[in-house]
């Protein structure tokens, strides 16, 4: 069986939406999914390090604050520096996502902060692969409903108003997120066959 598992940081619920929206597209691929939440102190579980260590592809998530990932988030990317030294993840797969207020909020900082946290890993990344679909209407770039309405293909970026986390990001957001979930188990798949 495929695992998956989805290690995040959200300080204030927007980008716990998205990773639930990631790890739905996990399951729906009927694969096995771990929700790894990274606590404000940068901390996750010994169990939640087991989970990260067996899984077959990791999908790190973080808001974007002040054009990086969040610092809870950056301390666990330290803390797998104790990884690092036994080259434990080499070879997994790896993506990425964040969300933010703007619609840029230099959000591809951090996309590129945790695809080089994968490479340092000897990782194997991801990317989003869904075309922004709102392009070919007039008026209609950047539309709420469409998938990859940002435009990012590093990894999945989505945009939260500043409104409770039940009503943004919007669903072209999500429904990208989703996406992504499942495009991981599929890679994972490929990748072991
Ligand atoms: C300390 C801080 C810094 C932020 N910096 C940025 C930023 O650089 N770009 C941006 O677009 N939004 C920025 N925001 C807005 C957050 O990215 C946005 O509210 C996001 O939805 C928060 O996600 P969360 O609910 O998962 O914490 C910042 C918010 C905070 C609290």
């Amino acid at each position: 069986m495929t695992t998956i598992s989805v290690v995040y940081h959200s300080g204030y619920g927007h980008t716990e939406k998205v990773a639930q929206a990631v790890g739905e597209g996990v399951k729906s691929a009927n694969a096995t999914l771990h929700m790894i939440k990274v606590g404000a102190d940068g901390a996750i579980l010994d169990t939640d390090w087991d989970h990260l260590n067996s899984s077959d592809a990791i999908i790190f998530g973080a808001p974007t604050y002040m054009g990086s990932v969040s610092g809870p988030f950056k301390m666990f990317m330290d803390a797998t520096s104790k990884i690092w030294f036994t080259k434990g993840w080499k070879d997994k797969l790896a993506g990425g996502f964040t969300n933010s207020l703007s619609m840029s909020g230099d959000k591809l900082n951090s996309l590129f902060q945790m695809a080089i946290l994968a490479a340092q890993h000897g990782m194997v990344w991801i990317p989003q692969a869904e075309a922004n679909t709102s392009t070919s209407e007039p008026g209609k770039s950047g539309d709420v409903e469409s998938v990859n309405r940002i435009g990012s293909y590093l990894g999945v970026m989505t945009q939260a108003d500043n409104v409770a986390a039940d009503q943004s990001p919007n669903q072209g957001d999500i429904k990208t997120a989703q996406l992504y979930g499942t495009r991981m188990v599929e890679a994972a798949k490929r990748w072991a066959a």
